[in-house]
């Protein structure tokens, strides 16, 4: 069973769907229906702190800023994700967020999951402590994952531990090109940032960029915008450092891959408490 150590926070209800300034009410449908061009990014770490969420809501306000259709899914119980989307305004770029760790018994599964038709990014915000004998579901479909890790002698253990779960059980093969680390927290100028930089390389797995120490990513969370609508001279180089990672999300089959038949959402995320 899938789990964080922290007591999940019960969200009322009526909010079981943030719209956050959803820009016009498209009908809603089932992901593994959702109609066009989707890409799902799955962002995966067991390690607790390693900077999932805050990686998981940039993406979906960058890609709503550039006027995309996000869908930002939080699979973790502690709902920061959620929390984050509820706080953002309806001035700024709608972000569809759903708490995908609330089970309503009034509906199945995939009912509660589905999102709006015209969906061009689907990006999961997965818990700590993901068993790996679910990783197989946790990434069936994900175009690409992202593995955020910390510059820490345990944060590097668990994330070799991470990818080569991910490479034996999930059985993704490397040549595919949808796993990617990204290096986080990183002051760059330290002992343990040399060795994290040697590590990753061993892995063979490509680090899609490094992201500094920044108390602009507290910040910017804090106020429900992502560092790209925070004002850019304040964070140029936070912002030059996501252009990699970007434009590794746009490789293969170009920004968003071609329609493809998606099945159902990670069916072991499901199976969260709720
Ligand atoms: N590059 C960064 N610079 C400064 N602070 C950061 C950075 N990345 C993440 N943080 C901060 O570190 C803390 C943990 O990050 P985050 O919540 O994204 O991790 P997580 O992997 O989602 O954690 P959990 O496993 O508990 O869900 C947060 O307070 C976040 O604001
Ligand atoms: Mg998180």
């Amino acid at each position: 069973m899938l789990g964080t150590g922290a007591a999940p926070r019960r969200v009322p209800a009526h909010s079981l769907r943030c719209r956050t300034a959803l820009r016009r009410l498209d009908p809603l449908t089932p992901v593994a229906e959702a109609k066009g061009s989707m890409q799902r990014i799955v962002v995966l770490n067991p390690k607790g702190g390693s900077g999932k969420t805050t990686i998981a809501i940039n993406l979906a306000a960058y890609f709503a800023a550039r006027g995309e259709s996000p869908v930002l899914m939080d699979f973790d119980p502690q709902g920061s994700s959620m929390r984050w989307a509820r706080k953002r305004k309806p001035t700024q770029p709608p972000i569809f967020a759903i708490p995908a760790f609330e089970r309503d018994s009034r509906m199945t599964r995939s009912w509660q999951l589905r999102v709006p038709q015209g969906t061009t990014r689907l990006i999961i915000d997965t818990p700590a402590a993901v068993d790996a004998r679910t990783f197989p579901d946790v990434t069936r479909d994900a175009d690409k994952i992202l593995v955020p890790v910390l510059p820490s002698d345990i944060d590097l253990h668990t994330c070799s531990r991470c990818i080569a779960d991910l490479l034996l059980i999930a059985k993704i093969r490397r040549e595919d090109d949808r796993i990617g680390v990204v290096a986080n927290r990183v002051r760059r100028n330290t002992v343990i940032y040399q060795s994290l930089m040697r590590f990753l390389q061993t892995l063979n797995i490509p680090i899609v960029t490094t992201l500094r120490d920044s108390q602009s990513y507290v910040r910017s969370a804090e106020l429900g915008l992502g560092l790209h609508e925070m004002k850019s001279y304040l964070v140029r180089e936070e912002l030059e450092q996501w252009e990699p990672l970007i434009a590794w999300l746009g490789r293969g089959d170009g920004p968003v891959p071609a329609p493809q038949p998606s099945g159902p959402v990670p069916e072991a995320l499901t199976t969260m408490p709720g």
